[in-house]
């Protein structure tokens, strides 16, 4: 698959909650370090305080409530229409608890991303912090990945670590590895901006060769 054909300039961030991950992508684009204008930001859920996040930073965010369609696929359409009206070159789900259908993902082939926390392949889907702990893994992290039709599946961009300390509780993981997470996807997309790292549907790029295995933070 060939590269695509110049850096993504602008952003869309789906979410779902708090949106600690789209303040850290907010605060890095208003600061110059992330060279990404945020377009739109649009969540599953009305209450979401991500959504309050946006608006205080001054970016269009809009609610679609699975729960107000008739059915999954009406949504879907309105979430793929409302992201058509602004043209996004990256779509980012920061958060974003909803699987999307093929279709969908299909729609935005090569332009949608996910950050899951754990060190992917490992851990995927619900509650990956508890399964790290209660496995004994020495170390967990965060994962930047494509979005393909199957979960947390999709090829890896980068990964951060972080240690499990002996007294770890779930909680305390949860918030180590939000930390991390804050550092790493501001970094991957700024390096997608840059275009030292690039994506198509199924392949990444870093500095012009196809990545085997995904950059690992602090990138060189
Ligand atoms: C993050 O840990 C993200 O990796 C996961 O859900 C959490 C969202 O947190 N998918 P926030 O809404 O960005 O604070």
């Amino acid at each position: 698959m060939n590269r695509p054909a110049h850096p993504p300039r602008t952003l869309a961030v789906l979410v779902s909650g708090t949106g600690s991950n789209l303040q850290a992508i907010l605060e890095a684009s208003r600061s110059g370090k992330l060279p990404l204008e945020p377009a739109l930001v649009v969540s599953d859920r009305a209450q979401a305080p991500a959504l309050d996040r946006a608006r205080q930073q001054g970016v269009p965010a809009f609610s679609l409530e699975r729960e107000t369609f008739p059915s999954r696929s009406s949504w879907e359409s309105a979430l793929c229409e409302k992201l058509d009206q602004y043209r996004p070159d990256l779509v980012a789900m920061a958060g974003f608890m909803r699987v999307l259908r093929a279709e969908t993902v299909q729609h935005f082939a090569g332009r949608l991303l996910n950050i899951h926390p754990s060190l992917l392949p490992r851990h995927p889907g619900l509650h990956p912090h508890r399964r790290a702990i209660e496995e004994g893994d020495p170390e967990h992290g965060a994962t930047v990945h494509l979005v393909i039709p199957e979960v947390d599946a999709g090829p890896r961009l980068a990964r951060i670590r972080v240690p499990i300390l002996p007294d770890d509780t779930e909680l305390l993981l949860i918030e180590r590895t939000k930390q991390a997470e804050h550092r790493l996807y501001p970094a991957v997309l700024a390096e997608l901006a840059s275009g030292r790292l690039a994506v198509t549907p199924d392949t990444v790029f870093w500095k012009g060769a196809r990545l085997e295995s995904p950059l690992e933070f602090p990138f060189s």
